[in-house]
């Protein structure tokens, strides 16, 4: 049977107060509707139709081309929405999901679960439904005796009775494709949001002879709906919630779940262990037995085995085996370490390639740079790689040794096994094996010091002000 599915994407969300587009808003690093668009392409649905509205140019650009859009000029309400995707599968024979953009957190199997319930009962439609304490501001689940679903009330139609059920609709349904679009016909605007709203279609069903299953969810976190900022934290910590969980049972240690922020598609290899105030974004993989944290910012990287990231931020760059970066490091965009390389406290580096073994280990700047094996840039070392307008290279040998506060003015290479002495401004090649030094000659003048203070003190006493 033929699996279709509809994400419903185009209402303003006018609660978020934002500009931004409501589905756009992400959770742990995805937005809502790709969360969404992942969860019912897992559950095997074979067409994804997404309904975007005025201004949802956005989602086009981040959902690309694995879905189909379709355009709803005035947002009148989630039956009106579904209705614009009459075109596309309206002639079709089969089971269509339809699902909200805003509920993040639905799971593919749930959606499978449900498809299979409602497949296997000859359902017209099933309802994914969960159980609150607080139901405020969720339509109502009103069941007939026989335990089918009856009808769904909106929060703002509910009687007293109504209100007081805690059964709610997720907004998560499989309907028959075809007499989806049919009842869809039949669903007027009068209500007390003056919405064409896709929950009458249920009555509608149900009058009609059909049946209408609900399916409860036990893990509430999937229901969750965020129409403002305090749903959205909510999503956000319930998420962090379950990817946390995950990595825990594949063997990653994290002192403290509460303040760990690992984004979606991250990979972490087992006996690694996470401090508190790490943040890991969508793109990063780390291997086994790494130490990273307390507060490691890493963005889309790749990490060896046994590598240590403490206090640092990385971002699209590749830690080699065993490697320390940290305390203090910034890792830009393009930075390459081999295996047991050492970046030290308060050092940057940008599209820089260190070789294994070397180390910057204090205070530097490495920018467009190729530095091989075993090679030591000491403190406070500067590749000096811009001109105003142009970037230039440094290329640093194997087994140099670059002396302290050095700066290089690029492009400028220094050869295998070259020695920089401490203060140097090198402005030509260093061919291996020579020294280079580049500074001032030092002057010591004999017994020049008291001289020198005694100038100074009588100058003190004849311009400074009393006080
Ligand atoms: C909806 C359900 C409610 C359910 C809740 C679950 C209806 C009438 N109500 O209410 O029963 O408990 O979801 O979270 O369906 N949208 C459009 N076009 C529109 C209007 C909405 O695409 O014209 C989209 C929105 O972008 C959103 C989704 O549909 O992703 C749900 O709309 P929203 O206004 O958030 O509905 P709720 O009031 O939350
Ligand atoms: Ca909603």
């Amino acid at each position: 049977m033929k699996q279709m599915a509809i994400v419903l994407a185009a209402g303003q969300g006018k609660r978020m107060k934002s500009k931004l587009y409501k589905v756009m808003h992400a959770v742990c690093g995805k937005p809502m509707v790709e969360h969404v668009v992942e969860a019912v392409q897992a559950a095997a649905c074979d067409r994804t139709v997404v309904i975007v509205g005025h201004g949802a140019e956005a989602v086009q650009t981040h959902l690309g081309g694995k879905v189909e859009y379709v355009m709803q000029e005035q947002q009148l309400g989630t039956g009106h929405a579904v209705m614009q995707a009459r075109e596309l599968l309206g002639q079709e024979d089969g089971v269509t999901v339809v699902v909200c953009g805003d509920t993040p957190l639905v799971k593919p199997e749930t959606i499978t679960a449900m498809l299979e319930l409602h497949k296997s009962s000859g359902a017209a439609a099933t309802v994914l439904t969960a159980s609150f304490d607080q139901p405020a501001g969720y339509g109502r689940v009103i069941r007939a005796e026989d335990g089918t679903v009856q009808c769904i009330v909106e929060d703002k139609d509910c009687t007293p009775e109504q209100a007081a059920v805690r059964e709610i609709n997720t907004g998560t349904y499989c309907f028959d494709n075809r007499k989806l679009f049919a009842a869809l016909e039949q669903v007027t605007n009068d209500n007390a949001q003056g919405e064409y709203y896709l929950t009458d279609i249920i009555g509608i069903f149900k009058q009609s002879g059909d049946v209408v299953q609900g399916y409860c969810t036990t893990d509430l976190a999937e229901a969750i709906g965020v129409n403002d900022r305090v749903a959205l934290a909510e999503a956000e910590r319930l998420m962090r919630n379950r990817i946390n969980h995950e990595h825990l049972l594949a063997g990653v240690s994290i002192i403290d779940p509460a303040n760990t922020y690992i984004e979606n598609n991250v990979q972490i290899g087992s006996d690694t262990i996470i401090y508190p105030g790490s943040i890991i974004r969508r793109g990063t993989i780390i291997g086994e037995a790494c130490i990273i944290g307390p507060q490691a910012d890493i963005a889309n990287s790749t990490i060896g085995d046994r590598a240590t990231v403490k206090y640092s931020t990385v971002n699209e760059s590749v830690i080699g085996e065993e490697s320390t970066v940290g305390p203090y490091a910034n890792l830009r965009p393009g930075s390459v370490l081999g295996r047991h390389c050492k970046i030290g406290d308060f050092v940057e580096l940008k599209n820089a390639v260190l070789d294994d073994g070397s180390k910057v280990s204090h205070l530097s700047y490495v920018g467009d740079a190729r530095v091989g094996k075993e090679v030591n840039i000491g403190c406070g070392v500067v590749t000096v790689n811009y001109d105003g307008f142009n970037k230039a290279l440094t290329e640093i040998g194997d087994h140099a040794f670059v002396g302290s506060n050095v700066n290089l003015v690029a492009p400028i290479k220094i050869g295998d096994g070259a020695y920089v002495v401490a203060g140097s401004t090198v402005t030509k090649d260093v061919p291996a094996g020579d020294m280079a030094i580049a500074r001032e000659r030092q002057v010591n003048k004999a017994g020049y010091a008291e001289k020198i203070k005694s100038k100074a003190k009588a100058k003190k006493n004849n311009s400074s002000p009393k006080n």
